[in-house]
């Protein structure tokens, strides 16, 4: 037996999953899903013990070749891993049925009332299956090396749509609810298995692209990400053709806990996007990038995430850089340069998880989530490209992309690329003091720009009206972010009074602010604050506002409340982590 990967059962001397049949009824009365799957085997098995990850599922039936009941264990459950699905699989067959039922407290989904949503009418549903989510709405080898193909119908109210990351092959009424069909030609790894169910209308962006959401911010949705084909083009431009047919985005309820998931050919995306002056769609750009890195090159496991993120933002600022120039992808790289500062002080007693390759054995890959792998990684790729040249490093991206496509790829995979295509480069950047050591490399990559300057000119004290009558949502951001915490309270309120920040109609600023004033013990933004952390479940603004409030006498008490009055409006995921950070 070899495990493939610390956070599956999967094992590599047992048959592959090649592709999925899944047929699901959604009960929103008692918050399951029945499913029926079919798992169809890459070639015939030769018989002996098959075994799935599962979380939290009822198991009702599992039937082999020629409709025979088949033995099975469900192990007990591991924290974190779930429970060991042992199924005893006969020489020959090439597939297995397994009916099941989801649990209500299935870790990947979310269930919304109708207060919870935009229209206040209709439930909402939706999942988020990455990291190691899938296995609690199917038994599979939950596990990024192991890509499947699949179809799928989900049975709904028929006053509501479903979307399927996957293309759609049409709806049927059946009294009072509707099967929606999909097919998934390209094969994916588990975790980006993707649907929604709710309230949805659609608006065409480009002949390859829509926007789906609620029916009152779908104009609003559109007009933000109007753009979305340029971000297609630039992409195909500097990365090959797009794979996946569709980019079509999915603009979820406000509990979303991420900013963006990359679910192919249909993203989804956090609603505090929608600033009204495009300032954020850097996320469009990012999730648009995993269409290539990610998505057709996976890492193989948690413990090689850097290979999806830190080259996603590598390709998410050279999108950007095309789109917006680059001055803006430099400041978009300091933001980032400053965030990876403050996760290495985060990580100040966990050196070891600030490694590019990480061990991950017995650590859910939901608490290990950090910027570390995101701008560590990207820096590296930085000093690669600075030693390589960026033609040359262009040229060896193509052929690390053309290479492991539609495949799974570890540290070591890439590193022995490397040293292939360009020898002698690794050695140059000191790759091992990346890969392996802990915090930054004593020489790295900076940003530098006209812009940044100015910025960072100012760092510390409060601007003048003229230092920062140009400045953009994300340069204010930056601002911010590098601003010491605790900050004096007179600085705060002298930024207060001077640019109502408490009042900032952008998230992404209004975060910041709230995060240096709720540090400061600033007490004049908390309720901006109150509202916002009962408004929005996106965890990279829960986390640091909570964090704030937690770190001071006097606002402890508060954190716990306010918890315990939002709590049921976010994410499963997002509980589990502020539960984290409240300890
Ligand atoms: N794939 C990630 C989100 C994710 C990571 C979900 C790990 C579950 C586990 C997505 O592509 C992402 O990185 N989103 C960022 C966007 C940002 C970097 C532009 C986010 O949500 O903030
Ligand atoms: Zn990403």
């Amino acid at each position: 037996m070899a495990r493939l990967d610390p956070h599956s059962y999967a094992d590599d001397t047992q048959p592959r999953t090649a592709s999925l049949d899944w047929k699901a009824s959604v009960d929103f009365g008692a918050h399951v899903v029945r499913a029926e799957l079919t798992l169809r085997f890459a070639k015939p098995a030769a018989g002996g013990s098959l075994d799935l990850d599962t979380r939290g599922l009822d198991i009702t039936a599992l039937v082999g070749p020629g409709g025979a009941a088949l033995e099975y264990t469900l192990h007990d459950a591991d924290p974190i891993l779930g429970s060991r699905l042992e199924i005893a699989v006969p020489a020959g067959a090439e597939s297995i049925l397994i009916r099941y039922v989801t649990s209500p407290e299935a870790s990947a989904l979310q269930w919304l009332t109708p207060e919870q949503t935009l229209g206040k009418k209709h439930p909402y549903l939706f999942s988020q299956c990455q990291a190691i989510h899938a296995r609690s709405i199917l038994p599979c080898q939950d596990t990024p090396s192991i890509r499947q193909t699949f179809v799928a119908s989900l049975d709904v109210p028929a006053e509501l749509r479903a979307v399927m990351a996957a293309a759609t092959q049409g709806r049927e009424i059946q009294g009072d609810r509707a099967i929606e069909r999909f097919a998934m030609p390209q094969p994916i790894p588990p975790y980006l298995f993707a649907f929604a169910v709710g309230d949805l209308a659609s608006k065409d962006l480009s002949p390859r692209s829509r926007v789906w959401t609620e029916p009152a911010q779908l104009e609003a949705a559109a007009w933000e990400f109007a753009q979305v084909e340029d971000h297609l083009r630039a992409a195909e431009s500097l990365f090959g053709p797009y794979d996946w047919e569709r980019f079509d985005l999915l603009v979820m309820p406000p509990s979303f806990p991420y900013g963006g998931m990359e679910n192919p050919r249909l993203t989804f995306l956090t609603p505090s996007l929608l600033a009204g002056d495009r300032s954020l769609v850097n996320v469009v750009a990012h999730e648009l990038a995993h269409s290539w890195t990610g998505n057709l090159v996976t890492s193989s496991n948690a413990e090689h995430f850097w290979l999806n993120e830190g080259f996603t933002v590598f390709a998410e600022r050279r999108i950007l850089e095309v789109l917006e120039g680059a001055e803006m992808a430099a400041l978009h790289a300091a933001i980032g340069f400053e965030r990876l500062q403050q996760a290495f002080a985060q990580h100040a007693d966990h050196p070891e998880l600030t490694k590019l390759r990480t061990e991950l054995t017995g650590i859910d890959p939901d608490e290990a989530f950090s910027q570390v792998p995101y701008e560590k990684g990207y820096l590296f790729l930085k000093a690669l490209e600075a030693a390589a040249g960026e033609k040359a490093f262009d040229a060896l991206l193509s052929t690390w992309l053309g290479t492991y496509r539609f495949g799974a790829a570890t540290t070591d995979d890439f590193l022995a690329l490397v040293e292939r295509v360009i020898p002698g480069l690794l050695a140059k950047v000191d790759a091992p003091a990346w890969v392996d050591g802990p915090g930054l490399p004593a020489s790295h990559w900076r940003p530098e720009s006209a812009r940044l300057a100015a910025v960072q000119k100012v760092a510390g004290r409060v601007p003048t009206r003229a230092e920062t009558k140009d400045w953009s949502p994300t340069e204010w951001q930056l601002y911010l972010e590098g601003m010491p915490k605790p900050s004096p309270l007179a600085v705060c309120e002298e930024l207060d009074a001077t640019y109502s920040l408490t009042a900032s109609k952008n998230p992404e600023v209004l975060v910041s602010w709230l995060v240096l004033a709720c540090e400061s013990g600033y007490a004049p933004v908390l309720p901006s604050a109150t509202e916002l952390l009962g408004h929005i479940g996106r965890m990279k603004y829960l986390k640091p506002i909570f964090k704030a409030l937690a770190g001071r006498a006097e606002t402890k008490a508060l954190a716990h409340e306010l918890f315990e009055r939002f709590r049921t409006g976010y994410h499963p995921i997002a509980q589990q982590m502020l539960r984290g950070v409240l300890r």
